[in-house]
């Protein structure tokens, strides 16, 4: 990715990059190299018309190793890529190949069409007039052709699949076991905001949530980070411009409510990336975030006694973690768009930004009262008028709840949804066991889906253990499978004698 900082639900990957830490945990795993290989597969442009597409075809990206996999045992492994490259996806999901280890797993890491390399219609894919064939159903449906055509080019038709995602990709990966069973024995779900996104949680929720960190942290920290905002604000009030701009460092000067925004929603987003990554060791990408990023973030706005320079230095946690920025570009480092949590920049942040205007709810408001932050409002009227004005869509709220049941779940089964509580997305997912099989895990003192990351020497008691649960219910999961696999079989082969033998 390019040196541009992705939030939002799909950001934190690409931030995350983890040091490729071994995982020495007791005996445990060192960090397997899986050999990846790159492959393209022909997709179907559309799969749920038959007359405008046809059968035109785009290639769909995906990673694939076979270097554990244990032939005729060993399960498929399938993670329902998101929001951006596929590789971040499997660079930062190495717990995948840790169990695939363990369990003899072939490993398919599945690209989303629209991001990374998978454009249906090239370059131009996430211009307007060229996004109508990106929808989560879509998605789905090339998940499940890759899947059973992969299952056909192993001769493996009868290999148990998991699938597996994070965030987004999380929701994708128990949305597939909810739509075609017959293919998915059973996912996990991490840190998957199904309940949120589906448009079933309060619009405060997210900064809310958020702010509650940042005050569990310390409660001088939230105070601090009141102060901050509300200088700011005063100074903006009595015309102070140049003073605002060069107490935080900003490279324009901000005369205008509209301006006055972007800098918040900018100094925001920083706080929803630090808590975001908030893991117990250094992740590094294009910038590089040191252990406990909301402690660090905290200890630096407090240290300065200008309340407006702390603010400025907890944000270059994030924006200036080269420490080579002179002034923060707020119109270039941050792009507000559909998602107030933030899309990130680039192509990936569009096509994100199309599915924030359409399927997804993520309509989130800070107000100053309930949260930490400034008045930020972004209503749902405001995002219609948004989303009709940049893609000449307005959005379906109740649609992924009438699609896929939001928080009712019950009628599901083997699925696992893990949640760190020290995430802000973690209030917008299914926090309570639904059923004998739906599942819920609490990963205390874990952040956005660390679950899914490598193991590493500073990982929490807590997130060895969810892991540890996982591994378990997975491996119970692919047995049963299995084991229906031969009652069957031995079903039809009784039918096949019953046949020879007229009665
Ligand atoms: C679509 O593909 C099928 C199978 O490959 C082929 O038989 C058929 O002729 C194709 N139809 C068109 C309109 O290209
Ligand atoms: C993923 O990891 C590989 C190997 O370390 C690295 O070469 C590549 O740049 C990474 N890609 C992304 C998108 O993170
Ligand atoms: C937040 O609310 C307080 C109390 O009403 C007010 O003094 C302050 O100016 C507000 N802050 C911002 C950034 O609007
Ligand atoms: C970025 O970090 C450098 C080095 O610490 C500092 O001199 C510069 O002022 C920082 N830029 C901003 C916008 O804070
Ligand atoms: C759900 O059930 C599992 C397995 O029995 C248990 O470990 C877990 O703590 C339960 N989750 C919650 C949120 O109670």
């Amino acid at each position: 990715m390019s040196p541009q900082l992705r939030p939002a639900l799909s950001w934190a990957w690409a931030l995350l990059l983890a040091l490729g830490p071994l995982g020495l945990e007791a005996g445990a795993y060192r960090d397997p190299d899986p050999n990846f290989r790159e492959d393209y597969f022909e997709q179907l442009l559309d799969h749920f018309n038959f007359e405008r597409f046809g059968n035109k075809t785009f290639l769909q990206r995906f990673l694939i190793s076979d270097k554990f996999w244990k032939r005729g045992e060993g399960p498929l492994f399938f993670y329902t890529g998101n929001e951006g490259d596929v590789w971040f996806f499997a660079n930062n999901s190495r717990f995948i190949l840790e169990l695939a280890m363990q369990q003899e797993a072939l490993v398919v890491f599945a690209e989303h069409r629209y991001y990374g390399k998978s454009l249906p219609f090239g370059e131009q894919s996430t211009q307007r007039g060229h996004t109508e064939l990106l929808t989560v159903e879509q998605a789905l449906a090339d998940f499940a052709r890759l899947l059973r055509s992969l299952q056909q080019d192993f001769k493996a038709r009868d290999v148990p699949a998991i699938t597996f995602g994070g965030s987004y990709g999380g929701m994708l990966s128990a949305y597939m076991r909810m739509k075609y069973p017959h293919l998915v024995a059973g996912a996990l779900a991490a840190s998957a905001p199904v309940v949120s996104v589906a448009g079933l949680s309060d619009s405060h929720q997210f900064f809310r949530d958020l702010s509650v960190i940042f005050e569990n942290q310390s409660p001088e920290c939230a105070q601090g980070v009141r102060d901050a905002f509300r200088q700011i604000k005063d100074l903006f009030l009595q015309g102070a411009y140049e003073e605002v701009s060069r107490e935080f460092g900003t490279c324009q000067l901000v005369t205008d409510w509209k301006s006055l925004a972007q800098l918040f929603g900018f100094a925001r987003n920083a706080f929803v990336m630090l808590a975001m990554l908030n893991y117990p060791y250094p992740t590094d990408f294009t910038g590089h975030l040191p252990a406990n990023p909301v402690q660090v973030g905290c200890k630096r706005l407090l240290s300065e006694t200008h309340r407006i320079r702390g603010l400025q230095a907890l944000a270059g946690l994030l924006y200036n973690s080269s420490g080579t920025e002179p002034c923060y570009n707020i119109y270039q480092q941050y792009q507000a768009c559909a998602d107030a949590t933030g899309c990130g920049l680039g192509p990936d942040a569009k096509a994100w930004d199309y599915q924030a205007c359409t399927e997804m709810n993520l309509a989130f408001s800070s107000n100053n009262r309930t949260d930490i932050f400034p008045d930020l409002q972004f209503t749902e009227d405001l995002r219609q008028q948004y989303c009709q004005e940049t893609w000449g869509v307005c959005p379906r709220r109740d649609w992924l709840l009438t699609n896929f049941g939001g928080a009712d779940l019950r009628a599901a089964s083997n699925i696992i949804f893990s949640n760190g509580d020290l995430d802000p997305w973690a209030g917008g997912g299914i926090r309570s066991n639904l059923s004998a099989s739906v599942l819920a895990i609490t990963i205390h003192g874990g952040a956005h889906h660390l679950d899914l990351r490598a193991s590493h020497p500073e990982d929490p008691m807590s997130v060895r253990e969810a892991r540890k649960l996982e591994a378990t219910v997975i491996h119970k999961w692919v047995t049963a499978a299995r084991h229906k696999q031969q009652l069957q079989q031995e079903r039809k082969g009784g039918s096949e004698a019953e046949g020879r033998t007229p009665t």
